[in-house]
């Protein structure tokens, strides 16, 4: 019997779920859930760290998150700018380049001077690549290529019959980064949640029952192991 080749993922996008019901079984308001999960964050990056991934995507705010209530919202945006400022350094003794993903725009104003801030100093750095989602969706990203697209058609700059699958890609976000490997998601929910959409063709998803706040360096080794063990065959036959 041949003996699969264990590969590593290059990126690794995480859809942390279950902060508020993990805050619920302890006790605790929904704030402090969103507090034990960025120690999670941390356990995710020292993993990615050893074990090599090169892109982590950190789904850390959705589109329809706004629909939250407001204390809730102020309390993560809060978080946010408290966690990049007490983290920076971190990502400059790891060479790690921070990039956001999202529709930035509508981000509280000191979470994106931070955000800009951090991404600017660390841009040169190539040891990793963190992305953050925030406000992201996946329709809305892809909304926002169809308008780039459709302006550069406009301008002459496209001809619509040239317009295929990479000129999409080429529109994203984040074009240089490439489509993520493996998707996680935790507290068992099997849901893609408007996450990645166009990325994610080919992606390999693995749920887990885990709660984001205990989501340790284990679980997410866990992840790669069992990314190890597909086979991917992308449309094809074997
Ligand atoms: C989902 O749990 C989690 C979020 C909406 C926010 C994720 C944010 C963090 C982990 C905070 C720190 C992030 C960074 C990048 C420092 P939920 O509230 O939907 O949980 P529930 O489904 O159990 O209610």
């Amino acid at each position: 019997m041949t003996k699969k080749t264990p590969t590593i993922p290059k990126h690794v996008a995480i859809i942390m779920d279950g902060n508020g019901r993990w805050a619920r079984q302890q006790g605790l308001s929904r704030l402090k859930g969103h507090a034990a999960g960025a120690e999670s964050v941390q356990a995710v990056l020292r993993a990615s760290k050893e074990v090599g991934i090169q892109y982590l995507t950190l789904y850390a705010f959705s589109a329809e998150n706004w629909v939250r209530p407001k204390d809730e919202i102020a309390g993560l945006m809060k978080l946010l700018q408290t966690y990049l400022s007490g983290h920076e350094h971190q990502l400059h003794e790891n060479k790690i380049c921070l990039r956001v993903i999202g529709r930035q725009e509508k981000l509280p104003q000191p979470v994106l001077k931070k955000l800009a801030q951090v991404e600017a100093a660390t841009s040169n750095y190539k040891e990793g690549t963190l992305i953050l989602a925030l406000n992201y969706g996946g329709r809305a990203e892809i909304v926002d290529a169809v308008r780039k697209i459709t302006n550069q058609v406009k301008q002459g700059k496209l001809s619509p019959n040239e317009t295929d699958e990479k000129t999409v890609s080429n529109n994203l976000y984040a074009p240089d980064i490439p489509d993520p490997d493996l998707i996680i998601r935790t507290s068992g929910e099997m849901r893609i949640s408007n996450f990645l959409l166009w990325q994610s063709s080919y992606a390999e998803l693995y749920v887990t029952d885990v709660l984001w706040p205990e989501f340790r360096e284990q679980h997410f080794k866990q992840a790669i192991e069992a990314y190890a063990n597909r086979h991917r065959r992308y449309g094809d036959i074997q």
